[in-house]
């Protein structure tokens, strides 16, 4: 399918019309934006290697970076081998904001197209929370290969409005389930023996791994690149940021942790110094900034200082691949 061929993108309600209609697409092999309580995603038949393969151009996505499987809670080890950790994590994390890389089942009921799993013999799985999404999984009853919905390297979307400026024309359906209410990617977990190591930072915190007395490792992979989508440089607005800004330049708008200063055009991630509320507040204000740095002619966004706890830590991790 030529997919620089204009398409008609249905918009669909989140009730269960709206995903009927959204499974019955995926089901056929197309692609639908949906949201999840993290970002927007944009999903397929993760066994239908055409699907896949769509994902991959309408992002300009690079064929080695593989996609999150999200799937049922009692089909996770139809794809992904046993492993008593990930059981137990599974029980206290799922559904939610939490993705682990597993080995991939060779003999399984599900064929997860190959392209999906970038030829990797491991996988990542995630139980999305949202309740269109486990709607979404109960009427299509298929694994979905899902990707933040969003042009490759480019800032994340958490709002209905902005996967449609992108997407609209490229893919076949859009829900529209509102804002998202974490607004980062899920923690992504990697088990090695009896040890984990966090290779994305999100909402599960290392404190609350160390609380329920997992052991965590440094990701010693330094170089090597583990996760091939944590590249250095990525989540990046159009306009160039600086971080750990105390005041902003003149011609720059401030992106604030706190109320806005008087006499700054910015926009402020919360006036009551929040990480969960500026979590939820972050792409969707650089995407404002971004608007508003060409009506105001400005050359950079500053940002002010966030405090690397809790989810702060994965808040500093987006900003300083954006700021690549
Ligand atoms: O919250 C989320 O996880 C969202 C929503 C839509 O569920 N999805 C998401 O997908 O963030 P994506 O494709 O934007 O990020 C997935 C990350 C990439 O960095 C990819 O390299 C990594 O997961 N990944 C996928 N399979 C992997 C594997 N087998 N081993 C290591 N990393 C893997
Ligand atoms: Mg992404």
């Amino acid at each position: 399918m030529n997919i620089s061929k204009i398409k008609k993108t249905e918009i669909l309600s989140n009730d269960d019309d709206g995903i009927d209609r959204a499974s019955i697409i995926i089901k056929s092999g197309g692609l639908v934006a949906l949201p999840t309580e993290t970002v927007y995603g944009l999903g397929a038949d993760a066994t239908n290697a055409k699907a896949v393969e769509l994902i991959f151009k309408v992002k300009g996505r690079p064929a080695i970076n593989p996609l999150i499987i999200h799937i049922d809670k009692m089909n996770i080890f139809e794809i992904a081998e046993e492993n008593e950790i990930a059981q137990d994590l599974s029980s206290k994390f799922w559904p939610g904001p939490l993705t682990l890389i597993l080995n991939k089942k060779n003999k399984s009921k599900y064929k997860i197209a190959k392209n999906a799993l970038a030829g990797l013999s491991t996988i990542a799985v995630r139980v999305p929370a949202h309740p269109v999404f486990r709607n979404l999984l109960e009427k299509s009853n298929l694994p979905i290969a899902c990707p933040s919905a969003n042009f490759s390297g480019k800032l994340t979307l958490t709002r209905f409005e902005d996967v449609l400026s992108s997407f609209s024309g490229k893919i076949d359906a859009i829900i529209d389930g509102g804002p998202c209410p974490i607004g980062l990617e899920s923690t992504i977990i990697n088990i090695e023996n009896k040890n984990l190591s966090i290779l994305r930072p999100g909402k599960i915190t290392e404190e609350t791994f160390l609380e329920n007395n997992y052991v965590l490792k440094k990701n010693k992979s330094k170089n090597k690149i583990i996760s091939p989508g944590q590249l250095k440089s990525h989540y990046q607005p159009n306009t160039p940021l600086r971080m750990n800004v105390e005041k902003p330049n003149k011609n720059e708008l401030l992106l604030s942790f706190g109320p806005l200063p008087k006499n700054t055009i910015g926009i402020s991630l919360s006036e009551v110094f929040d990480l969960n509320e500026a979590a939820m507040n972050l792409y969707s204000s650089l995407a404002d900034l971004d608007e508003l740095a060409l009506v105001n002619n400005s050359k950079s966004i500053a940002i002010n200082h966030i405090p690397n706890e809790g989810i702060g830590i994965a808040i500093n991790d987006r900003l300083k691949r954006a700021c690549n």
